[in-house]
């Protein structure tokens, strides 16, 4: 009898017209940085794209500035499920896969278009799907930049670092890197190296001109080497689990809204990247100090050995497919 009774009034609801809408898709996307950097305005596009594409069957949530899961805890919140997208820097993942330590090999890459040459090629795209069976898929590659040394010490030769307490993100090849040049490296996470720097803990870091300055590094260093000796890149990813079991209609239409939005975010970052190195200059709070070709080439020989050490766990292969990148 109950159950007539409900046949009925979902009927007469139907016959005037109601519908029962399905409640939208909730895709939360975390990341570190803030909404100005090419990755927090790749987010953004992401969120207009695929909520014009899927009105009221998708919902972006965008959450900049490790307003909701941080550095050590963004990897673990997607793999719980809690978090639907994130772009960790490509230095992140050591935990995952030891090949994806590629991208912080100290001078590999002559500049971020090799970076992008690489990514593209078939050596490049096969590490997007090199841990599925952890239970994490790549979406895509994203630029930031190359990456500056800063510190409150001028940084003209390797000897310059000796000694000094590097923040690095949470790679390993970074810490060989540092200590190539005897530096000291701790590892700290993004939301916490403006007041490390601040307060003395570290006493210099790397990072590109879009996060330096978006996050007032240089406020608390004295001086940014351009060094342009690595880059910082991110790999878009989702948890398998869930991109897998997402209708195909709403996968493929979010995987190209995904993509449009990733392309957008490289633009950003090759047309923009330098613009935020010029508000740094502008800013006349740290001095900008361009490197010499003999200066960077004695970085380079100092910091090259990092390369054989980890040859092992890269692949040779992947080390020689990214130099052939740089012509
Ligand atoms: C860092 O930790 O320095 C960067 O990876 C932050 C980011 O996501 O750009």
């Amino acid at each position: 009898m109950k159950f007539t009774l409900k046949l009925l009034a979902a009927s007469a609801l139907l016959s005037l017209g109601f519908t029962a809408h399905a409640a939208p898709i909730v895709i939360k996307y975390s990341h570190v940085v803030a909404d100005v950097t090419p990755k927090g305005k790749a987010a953004l596009k992401f969120k207009e794209l695929a909520e014009k594409a899927l009105p009221g069957k998708v919902e972006v949530q965008v959450f900049p500035n490790s307003q909701l899961f941080g550095d050590g805890k963004e990897m673990e919140a997607l793999l719980l499920g809690d978090v639907q997208v994130i772009a960790p820097s490509l230095a992140k993942f050591g935990k995952y896969t030891p090949k994806l330590q590629i991208f912080d090999l100290p001078f590999l890459f002559d500049d971020l278009q090799a970076v992008d040459r690489f990514q593209a090629s078939p050596e490049g795209q096969a590490l997007l799907s090199s841990m599925t069976k952890k239970g994490i898929t790549g979406l895509g590659y994203m630029h930031n930049g190359m990456k500056q040394l800063s510190a409150n010490t001028k940084l003209s030769m390797p000897a310059d670092a000796k000694g000094l307490k590097f923040r690095i993100q949470a790679s390993d090849v970074l810490e060989a890197q540092f200590k190539a040049v005897g530096g000291n490296p701790q590892k700290i996470s993004f939301s916490e190296v403006y007041q490390a720097l601040q307060t003395g803990v570290v006493d210099g870091t790397e990072n590109p001109w879009s996060n330096i300055y978006s996050k007032k590094f240089h406020e608390v260093q004295k001086y940014i080497m351009e060094s342009d000796h690595g880059a910082l890149d991110y790999m878009v990813i989702t948890n398998t689990k869930w991109w897998d079991g997402l209708p195909a209609d709403i996968r493929k239409t979010l995987k190209s809204a995904m993509d449009e939005s990733i392309a957008y975010g490289n633009k950003v970052a090759f047309q923009e990247g330098l613009e935020f190195k010029d508000k740094i200059i502008a800013d006349k709070k740290a001095e900008v100090v361009p490197m010499t070709k003999e200066q960077k080439t004695a970085w380079r020989t100092a910091m090259k050995p990092v390369w054989k050490q980890f040859e092992g766990e890269i692949g040779k292969d992947l080390i020689s497919a990214a130099e052939r990148a740089n012509k």
